[in-house]
C-alpha cells in the first residue's frame, strides 16, 4: 500500500441504515440478502454459467458457442457466435407475449403536448423508419448520427438503426455545431437525423441550424432527415435534406429485424476523457442489451404494471440504457419528457408523476438539490403516492439530499437506489438490490452480482476499510465497452494500463466496515458538472481558441447545486484588459464552442499560471484556490474533497 493512502482515513459520520421493508422485499425480484449472496457467490465461482443463465431473459436467433472470449483482452467478446436483434427484443417479442397494446412510451413535450405509443404502434413506427433509412442507402455497419430533442422519434430512430444493424451515435441536443461535426467526422456518419428544433424553457433550440453549420464540415454525411417538431423555419438543402414525414410516407411498415452477431456494434457514444478529444465509447449488441435489461429489472425491481420514468436525456448513456433499451427489453412502460423541471413552474416533475401515476422514478442529485432549494411546497402540492421506488445517478448524492428525497418525495416508504456506473460500463455496476440490500444515505452500496468492483491502492491491493483508493473492476462483464471507436490504443492506455488486466474507472472511492462502497468522484481531469462529464482540456482548448487568450487552466470546485463548478484561470495576450465584459465574452465563447453545459462559472484573470519546473501547470494549487471560496456543502462532501485531492496527487 502506498504511504499516502495510509494517511487517508475517513471520519465519515453517516451511520443511518434503511433496511428493505418486508412487504417490498417479499415481492421483489431479488427478495433477500441470502438470494443476493447466492447470486454473487455463483457469479464469482462460475461466471460463464451465471451469465449464460441470465442471458435467457433475451430472445436469441442463434445460440452462442462460448459465453466469454477474453483471449484478445482487453477487447471482450460475449456470447460468441450467437445472433440476436435489439429491436426484436425491445419490440417484436412483446407483440406475442400479451404486451401489444401496453403503452411502451408515454411522452410529454415541454409545451404540454402528449403522446402514448403502444408496443404495437412503436413497432410499426420503428419498422417504417427503418425502411426509410434503408431507402437512403443505410445498411448494416453504417453509422448514423442522431441529434434530436426528447421526442419519441429519438427512440424510434435509435431502434430503427438497431433493427437494420446500423450503428447510432446520439449527440446530446445541447452540444454545439462544432461538437456535432467532430462526432460526425470521427464516426464517418453517413446520415444525420435531427429536428427543426426542440423546446427548452419556452424557447426553441435551433437544432437544424446547428446541423447546417456542422454539415459544412462533415464530408461523410450524405443525407439529413429532419423531424418537424416546432414548426420553426428551416432551410432544406435539396438532394441532402428530407423531412421525416416525407421519408416515412412511402415506407413499408414491414421490416424484418436483421439477425446480428452478438458483437455487432450497436452504438457509439462520445464522452469526455482527460484530453480535449471526446472518446467514442463503443457498445455492441448481446452483452450490452443483457446488462441494460438485467440491471433495469433487478435494480428498479420492474413489474408488469410499473410506470417507470427516467428523467435523463437520450443524448447520455442513462437515456440509452434506462429510457430506451433496458425498459423496452423488459416490456415496461417508459415515460419520456422533453422539458425542464422548472418550466413553466417548479412542480413540473411532480405534476407528471401525479398525472401518469409514475411508480419508479430515476433522477440525478443535481436535480434533487435544486428541488430542495425551490422548496417543499412544490412536491407537497401533488399526490406522489404512486411512487414505490426512487433512483439516483450521475454523481455522488450527499446524505442531506438523500434524506430529503427519501422523506419528501418517497414519503419515507420508497427504497432509494443510488446507482454507480459510467458510459463505459454500459449498465449499472454498483447499486442496492432494493429487496435485499439495506441502504445508507450517500453510498451506492455493493457491486451487483457478477460485478467484481474493488477499491485498491496504487499497487492494486485492496485498501483497508474506510481508506480512500481507486475504484476498479477486476473481471470483464457483458455490457462493458469494447473499445474506443477507431482508437484501440487509447482504449488500452486509458482503462487498462494502470493495472494490467483490470479495468480502471478513474473514480476515487472507499469501502466501509460493512463492505459498502462510497464513490467520491473523479481522480482524472474529468469534471462532473450537474452529472455531466466534461474534460478540463476541452474547456481549455475552447478558451485558447479565443483571440485574446494566451493560456488557460481549468479546474473544478465544489458547488452546492452542480456538484462541481467550472473555474477557469486565464492569462491574456498583450494589450487586452481583464474586464468583466471580457469575462462574459469568454463564458459565451466556451458555451458556443462546446455547448451550454460547458459555460464556465468563474473566469479568473491571472498574470501567469503556477507551473512546476518542468512546465506542468500546478492543478492542485489551482483547485485549492478555486475551492477557497465559501462553500456551505455538508461536511461529508468537503471531507471527500480532501481525500480526492490526495488521490489525485497519487495519479498526477
Ligand atoms: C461518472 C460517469 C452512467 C451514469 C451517468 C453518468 C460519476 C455516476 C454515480 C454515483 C457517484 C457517480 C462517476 C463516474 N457517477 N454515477 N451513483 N455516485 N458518482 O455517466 O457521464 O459516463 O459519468 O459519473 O464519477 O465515473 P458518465
Amino acid at each position: 500500500m502506498s504511504a499516502s493512502n495510509q494517511n487517508i482515513t475517513s471520519v465519515l459520520k453517516e451511520t443511518r441504515v434503511f433496511p428493505p421493508a418486508a412487504a417490498f422485499a417479499s415481492a421483489a425480484h431479488v427478495p433477500s440478502p441470502a438470494e443476493a449472496d447466492r447470486l454473487r457467490a455463483w457469479a464469482e465461482s462460475d461466471p460463464d454459467a451465471f451469465w449464460a443463465e441470465q442471458a435467457k431473459m433475451l430472445d436469441w436467433f442463434k445460440p452462442w458457442t462460448q459465453v466469454l472470449d477474453w483471449s484478445n483482452a482487453p477487447h471482450a467478446k460475449w456470447f460468441v457466435g450467437a445472433q440476436l436483434n435489439v429491436a426484436h427484443n425491445c419490440l417484436d417479442r412483446h407483440l406475442t407475449n400479451g404486451r401489444a397494446d401496453k403503452p411502451a412510451i408515454i411522452w410529454e413535450g415541454e409545451p404540454g403536448d402528449t403522446r402514448t405509443l403502444t408496443y404495437k404502434q412503436l413497432h410499426a413506427e420503428v419498422s417504417r423508419f427503418a425502411n426509410a433509412l434503408k431507402g437512403m442507402g443505410v445498411g448494416k455497419g453504417d453509422r448514423v448520427t442522431i441529434y434530436m430533442p426528447m421526442v419519441p422519434e429519438a427512440a424510434i430512430a435509435m431502434l430503427a438503426c438497431a433493427r437494420i444493424g446500423a450503428t447510432h451515435s446520439v449527440v446530446f441536443g445541447g452540444f454545439s455545431a462544432d461538437a456535432v461535426a467532430d462526432r460526425n467526422n470521427d464516426a464517418k456518419s453517413k446520415v444525420i437525423i435531427t429536428a427543426d428544433g426542440g423546446y427548452r424553457r419556452g424557447k426553441v433550440v435551433p437544432l437544424k441550424a446547428n446541423v447546417d453549420a456542422a454539415l459544412e464540415k462533415s464530408p461523410s454525411v450524405e443525407k439529413c432527415v429532419v423531424l418537424n417538431r416546432c414548426n420553426s423555419p428551416v432551410t432544406m438543402k435539396p438532394g441532402r435534406d428530407i423531412w421525416w414525414h416525407d421519408a416515412v410516407l412511402s415506407a413499408d411498415a414491414d421490416c424484418p429485424a436483421e439477425p446480428l452477431d452478438s458483437e455487432h456494434p450497436l452504438f457509439i457514444l462520445y464522452t469526455s476523457g482527460s484530453t480535449g478529444k471526446p472518446k467514442g465509447v463503443l457498445h455492441t449488441t448481446g452483452g450490452y442489451l443483457l446488462g441494460a435489461a438485467l440491471t433495469h429489472k433487478w435494480v428498479f425491481d420492474i413489474k408488469e404494471n410499473d410506470v417507470y420514468w427516467c428523467t435523463a436525456d437520450v443524448g447520455w448513456v442513462t437515456g440509452h440504457s434506462y429510457i430506451v433499451y433496458g425498459p423496452l427489453a423488459n416490456g415496461a412502460t417508459t415515460v419520456m419528457f422533453e422539458g425542464a423541471p422548472n418550466h413553466p413552474k417548479e412542480d413540473r416533475f411532480w405534476e407528471i408523476i401525479e398525472k401518469y401515476k409514475v411508480s419508479v422514478f430515476y433522477t440525478a442529485p443535481t436535480a434533487i438539490r435544486a428541488f430542495i432549494k425551490w422548496g417543499d411546497q412544490w412536491p407537497k402540492g401533488h399526490d406522489l403516492s404512486s411512487l414505490r421506488l426512487l433512483g439516483s445517478v450521475g454523481e455522488p448524492i450527499n446524505p442531506e439530499a438523500w434524506m430529503w428525497y427519501h422523506e419528501v418525495i418517497g414519503g419515507g416508504r420508497c427504497p432509494i437506489v443510488d446507482t454507480w456506473w459510467q458510459t463505459e460500463t454500459g449498465a449499472i455496476m454498483i447499486a442496492p438490490l432494493p429487496g435485499a440490500t439495506p441502504t445508507k444515505p450517500g453510498s451506492a452500496t455493493k457491486p451487483l452480482p457478477g460485478i467484481s468492483a474493488e477499491v485498491v491502492d496504487k499497487q492494486g491491493n485492496p485498501v483497508p476499510a474506510n481508506a480512500g483508493g481507486f475504484l476498479v473492476v477486476k473481471q470483464p462483464w457483458p455490457s462493458m465497452m469494447r473499445t474506443i471507436y477507431g482508437d484501440d490504443e487509447r482504449y488500452k492506455a486509458t482503462y487498462w494500463s494502470n493495472y494490467p488486466g483490470i479495468y480502471f474507472t478513474a473514480d476515487g472511492a472507499r469501502r466501509d466496515d460493512d463492505g459498502y462502497i462510497w464513490v467520491m468522484g473523479r481522480v482524472d481531469d474529468v469534471l462532473n458538472v450537474s452529472g455531466h462529464r466534461l474534460s478540463t482540456m476541452e474547456v481549455e482548448s475552447a478558451l485558447v481558441n479565443h483571440p485574446k487568450v494566451a493560456e488557460s487552466a481549468v479546474v473544478g470546485r465544489p458547488d452546492d447545486l452542480k456538484g462541481e463548478a467550472i473555474c477557469c484561470f486565464v492569462t491574456l495576450k498583450q494589450g487586452h484588459a481583464p474586464t468583466d465584459e471580457l469575462k462574459a465574452e469568454l463564458k459565451a465563447h466556451v458555451a458556443k464552442e462546446i455547448g451550454a453545459l460547458a459555460r464556465p462559472d468563474d473566469i479568473r484573470f491571472s498574470e501567469t499560471l503556477p507551473k512546476t519546473r518542468s512546465g506542468k501547470i500546478m492543478r492542485r494549487l489551482l483547485r485549492d484556490i478555486a475551492a477557497g471560496k465559501q462553500s456551505t456543502q455538508d461536511t461529508t462532501t468537503l471531507e471527500d474533497y480532501g481525500v480526492l485531492a490526495k488521490l489525485r496527487e497519487d495519479e498526477e
